[in-house]
């Protein structure tokens, strides 16, 4: 765990639709976490089938992809202090139906299919998805306001 670790947080579909982006960026914004990168984009279904390879068994495999690659998705990479346990806190359980009020999918969805965000399970899974996501790389800038953030 250290300052710099990063996740992959993404706006699905429904989220994009929903007009719920600036909601969903200010929660990590306010929370302290450091933007680092910011793209809108509708996902091919290559990409995505890519991304979400390790679930290509799973019965709703085909319905996801199709449902991902309908519209635009919001991506963005995040760092900071345990950036990916963090922000699945913030995201809430996969499954609506679980997640807690307060966390994003508590707070605006019900259906687990229409589940609004993404974001990184594991360290490893950060870094896979951001160097998926962005081929090019992401900014890397000190930021002073980190001495408010962290001790
Ligand atoms: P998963 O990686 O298990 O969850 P998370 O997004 O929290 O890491 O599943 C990926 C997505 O697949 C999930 O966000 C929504 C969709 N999904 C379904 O549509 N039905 C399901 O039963 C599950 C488990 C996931």
């Amino acid at each position: 765990m250290s300052a710099s670790e990063r996740t992959y947080i993404m706006v699905k579909p429904d989220g994009v639709e929903r007009g719920l982006v600036g909601n969903i960026l200010t929660r990590f914004e306010q929370k302290g976490y450091k933007l680092c990168a910011l793209q809108m984009m509708q996902p091919s279904k290559s990409l995505l089938e890519e991304h979400y390879k390790d679930l290509n068994t799973r019965p709703f495999f085909p319905r996801l992809i199709k449902y991902m690659s309908s519209a635009p998705v919001v991506g963005m990479v995040w760092s900071g202090k345990n950036a990916v346990k963090t922000g699945r806190k913030i995201l809430g359980a996969t499954n609506p139906l679980d997640s807690e009020p307060g966390t994003i999918r508590g707070d605006y969805c019900i259906d687990v299919s229409q589940n609004l965000c993404h974001g990184s399970d594991s360290v490893e899974s950060a870094e896979r998805e951001i160097s998926l996501w962005f081929p090019a790389g992401v900014c890397d800038y000190q930021r002073r306001y980190d001495s408010f953030i962290y001790e």
